[in-house]
């Protein structure tokens, strides 16, 4: 007790609070740890933080301990090569979008992007051209895309020749696309295609056997490592493998650590070994059997594919996600993810024990508490299929700025993202117009999520002088 200072930050890494943790990450504090991890950190404290020694090495060097591992789970994942990555999947697709498209060349994102490939696009002056998709108005959910649908993105973009595509799977809800199906669509474009990385940090690498040419994973999302472990996972030869290796020493700390580094391998061979299939396979049973039991009681679920994402549909019960969430929260129970008509629990990989006599009845309390008639259905955001910012996204979020309400932003362009935190995804992006329907969605949206957008927006201040707008 006395080597801590009593600040806050102490005390809540020391005592457990006996909340229902159902959130990432997916080790729930430390139950489901990758073994080998496990063992590491009982050793004495501090012993396993090396620096980069020659026979320990790093990510980015041809031999050494990190090298060798590097090529083990390339070998275990079925991947050419594999970097691990001590700056979660963020720092990694950002490593892998600026190795493929190089500045003023532009890529091809989905509109549910993780913030971290805006942020990419902004450090490599890549132009983002986001692709609208499908929308479940019932439970206000981006849904991946369809084959039909992609074939469109890709028939509209073909005059403003892309250099890449970014596929998201499985979403953060663990909703997945008919992922074989579009890579082969975009690998056929044009006739040479074009190359795909896909953005797997809630899943397992299996884009690659859909034919991915990068895939990124988080270790702490779907696997047993701590935050900020990653992998990024390359085959065949769309890209140029000493481009991506200089992305990621530009994008990567010179002191990676090494728990985080033992971390990743830990997780990913787990992941692939006897003793990990066995332990998924008892939360997956877990997971199923509390979902019908949830069902009987007669709570909406979200139909997706990963069954350790459970998503409550809010919205179907009169409540947002957000209004579930706090009332949870100060019940004890900690979902992951609140949107305006859904919550989203993480079970992880080894679910607390409690799970399955506390959540039926916290819900039940729930429900009976602030239930009511359904919500009406979501507007899905008016935008086009396929859109660009008007202005290059780093200018924009440089350029001197002004607050103004929505009403007044219409025909201004912004000057900074509107990025509810979670999911991290931009309802807005800087340097795009914000025209009517756009300002009315985004106030639509302020009550949505609730404290998450503020009642300004900025954008780009008008020059002084004749002729110039912002
Ligand atoms: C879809 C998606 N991609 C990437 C990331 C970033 O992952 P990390 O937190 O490991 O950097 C997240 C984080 O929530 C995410 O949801």
């Amino acid at each position: 007790m006395g080597e801590f200072p009593d600040w806050p930050l102490f005390r809540l890494l020391r005592d457990p609070d006996g909340a229902l943790d159902l959130h990432l990450p997916a080790h729930g504090r430390g139950r489901g740890l990758a073994p080998a991890l496990r063992s590491l950190l009982r050793r004495p404290p501090g012993s396993w933080d090396l620096p980069e020694l020659p026979a320990f090495g790093g990510p980015l060097e041809a031999e050494g301990a990190v090298a060798e591992a590097q090529a083990a789970c390339a070998a275990l994942l079925g991947a050419e090569r594999c970097w691990f990555g001590v700056n979660g999947a963020s720092g990694l697709l950002q490593a892998a979008l600026l190795a493929l498209a190089p500045p003023g060349s532009r890529v091809l994102l989905p509109r549910n992007l993780h913030r971290s490939l805006l942020h990419a696009c902004v450090l490599g002056r890549i132009e983002p051209l986001l692709f609208d998709l499908p929308f479940d108005p019932i439970n206000g959910l981006w849904l991946p895309p369809s084959p039909a649908h992609l074939e469109r993105v890709l028939a509209a973009a073909a005059p403003l020749a892309p250099v890449a595509v970014v596929l998201l799977d499985p979403t953060y809800q663990g909703l997945a696309a008919d992922l074989p199906a579009l890579v082969a669509l975009i690998h056929a474009h044009g006739g040479s295609g074009l190359p795909v990385l896909v953005d797997q940090a809630h899943g397992d690498g299996s884009a690659l056997a859909a034919g991915a040419d990068l895939v990124v994973l988080s270790l702490q999302k779907a696997g047993g490592g701590l935050a900020q472990s990653a992998a990024l996972l390359a085959q065949g030869t769309r890209f140029d493998g000493n481009g991506l290796e200089r992305s990621l020493l530009w994008l990567q700390t010179s002191s990676p650590s090494a728990l985080l580094l033992a971390s990743t391998a830990a997780a990913l061979a787990h992941g692939r070994s006897d003793a990990g299939q066995r332990q998924r396979l008892r939360a997956v049973r877990r997971a199923r059997e509390l979902r019908q039991r949830l069902e009987g009681l007669g709570f909406p679920l979200v139909a997706n594919q990963d069954p350790l994402r459970l998503v409550l549909a809010t919205g179907a019960l009169g409540i947002r996600g957000g209004e579930a969430d706090g009332w949870l929260l100060r019940r004890g129970v900690v979902a992951e993810l609140p949107e305006p008509g859904a919550l989203t629990f993480c079970l992880g990989l080894a679910p607390p024990a409690a799970l399955e006599r506390r959540l039926p009845r916290a819900l039940l309390d729930l429900r009976r508490h602030l239930g009511g008639t359904p919500l009406p259905p979501f507007a899905p955001p008016p935008l086009p299929l396929l859109a660009a910012p008007e202005l290059e996204v780093g200018l924009a979020w440089r350029s001197p700025a002004e607050s103004v309400g929505l009403p007044q932003a219409v025909g201004r362009i912004a000057a900074e993202p509107l990025c509810p935190y979670p999911p991290g995804i931009p309802l807005l992006i800087p340097g795009e117009r914000i025209d009517g329907p756009r300002a009315a969605w985004l106030e639509a949206q302020r009550a949505l999520w609730p404290g998450q957008i503020a009642d300004t927006v900025k954008v780009v201040a008008r020059m002084a002088g004749p002729g110039t707008s912002g």
